[in-house]
């Protein structure tokens, strides 16, 4: 087992996990707001997450996720598509939501509030 921490909007989800599962499967499990616009078969980048510890933990970017991030917006050295980057070594994988991810999700999800709007019309 492993331990998958993702933070967004100053909240963290703390979701434990098999080996072998996606980082936005691991989203998808504890509520986490992770975009996923093509259903996790590495067709967009909104499951763009950057890693911030355990990326050795995760196994290798390969050269499609590689091809697809060209696209990606405000990538880092730390990025993966948390669609394909599996935890497949025990430990704690700490993930940051990327903008461009919590876009796409609040997108998808109409009847989500999105924290960073609520408030905003008043
Ligand atoms: S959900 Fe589309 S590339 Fe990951």
């Amino acid at each position: 087992m492993a331990i998958v921490r993702l933070k967004a909007l100053g909240r963290e989800w703390v979701h434990e996990v098999s080996l072998g599962v996606s980082l936005l499967e691991a989203a998808e499990e504890c509520g986490a707001p992770e975009g996923s616009a093509c259903g996790g078969v590495c067709g967009c980048s909104t499951c763009h997450v950057y890693v911030m510890q355990g990326a050795e933990l995760l196994s290798p970017a390969e050269e499609n996720e590689e091809d697809i991030m060209d696209k990606a917006f405000d990538v880092r050295m730390s990025s993966r598509l948390g669609c394909q980057a599996r935890v497949v070594k025990e430990g704690e994988v700490v993930v940051e939501i990327t903008r461009e991810s919590l876009d796409a999700f609040y997108n998808e999800h109409p009847d989500e509030i999105d924290p960073r709007e609520a408030g905003s019309t008043a």
